[in-house]
């Protein structure tokens, strides 16, 4: 690639200028909304979640294709995933100090978390691969949220036990190497009863891949898939579908539970493993005892 730097091997786009290109914020696209969120489970009421959040929302290129033309949709999936995560805090008596969310991409997961004053984390951070994305957060979502930019290399500039809840959606999905390493990052960054809560393509994904998941048309473009695609189950605990480009965030990585438990409970407590209804994940939640 001729205009990569060689920080670009180790994250992305060290050369990004943010555009200044934003939308409006969530309210402004109401008439978008088509049912993607039951709000009558959801633990914020729309109209509470509205008025707390009345920041720009990323256009669809900024927010890697996320929801296409449906801004309304984009948003309230962030707000959807953040419930998911206090159902299942309230019970299990987490803390609610510091929650640092890893590829926060455009921040879809920590503007509600930041918005969220009642539900009381008391300090929101984000980071992320790609500088253009952190730029994006420096520049249109409050100021009380933290941004940085890490690295592909799994480490995390933050102390030693600051960190109560840790988010990964959609981000183990495509480390496609040192996953042991970011666990033992990940237990030494967190506090003792916090939480790492982790999306992952896991068994029932293989099984039940549909041309309408996102992953689908690269996945199956892939030139190994064809050589696994009969395999109904999950053909290795770990499975690497990876592109040999010349930077990060190039591969489709599928996890079976045995290998979750074997691996990488070795590492954190595994305390649940479930369903990240409606959509094709699974979540992980691990906890340091
Ligand atoms: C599929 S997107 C998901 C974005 C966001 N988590 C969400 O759910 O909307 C994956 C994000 O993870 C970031 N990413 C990939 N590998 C990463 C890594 N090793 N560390 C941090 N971020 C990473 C990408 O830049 C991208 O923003």
């Amino acid at each position: 690639m001729a205009d990569t730097n060689w920080e670009d091997m180790i994250s992305l786009n060290s050369r990004a200028e943010v555009t200044d290109i934003a939308l409006g914020p969530a309210r402004d696209y109401l008439k978008q909304e088509n049912g993607e969120v039951t709000w009558d489970r959801a633990r914020i009421p729309l109209q509470r979640a509205l008025d707390g959040d009345t920041a720009p929302l990323p256009t669809t290129e900024q927010r890697e294709g996320y929801y296409g033309p449906n801004h309304f949709n984009f948003w309230a999936s962030g707000l959807r995933d953040y419930c998911q995560l206090l159902e299942w805090l309230e019970p299990n008596h987490v803390a609610r100090g510091t929650l640092l969310d890893i590829g926060c991409a455009s921040g879809r997961l920590i503007r509600h978390v930041n918005a969220d004053r009642l539900s009381g984390f008391s300090e929101v951070i984000g980071c992320d691969i790609n500088r253009a994305h952190v730029d994006w957060v420096g520049r249109y979502l409050p100021p009380e949220i933290k941004i940085f930019q890490n690295t592909s290399v799994p480490t995390l500039p933050l102390p030693d036990a600051s960190v109560d809840v840790i988010t990964a959606f959609s981000v183990f999905t495509h480390i496609e190497c040192f996953d042991t390493t970011w666990l033992m990052e990940l237990r030494r960054v967190l506090r003792p009863g916090g939480i790492a809560w982790l999306t992952i393509h896991g068994e029932r994904t293989w099984r039940d891949l549909a041309p309408t998941w996102p992953l689908y048309g690269s996945l199956t473009s892939h030139p190994d898939y064809a050589g696994y695609r009969s395999s109904v189950g999950l053909p290795k605990e770990r499975l690497v579908f990876r592109w040999h480009a010349e930077r990060s965030y190039s591969a489709h990585v599928f996890y079976a539970e045995t290998y979750i438990r074997r691996v990488w409970g070795r590492i954190l407590t595994v305390r649940d493993v479930f369903p990240a209804l409606p959509f094709f994940q699974d979540v992980i939640v691990l906890q340091k005892s």
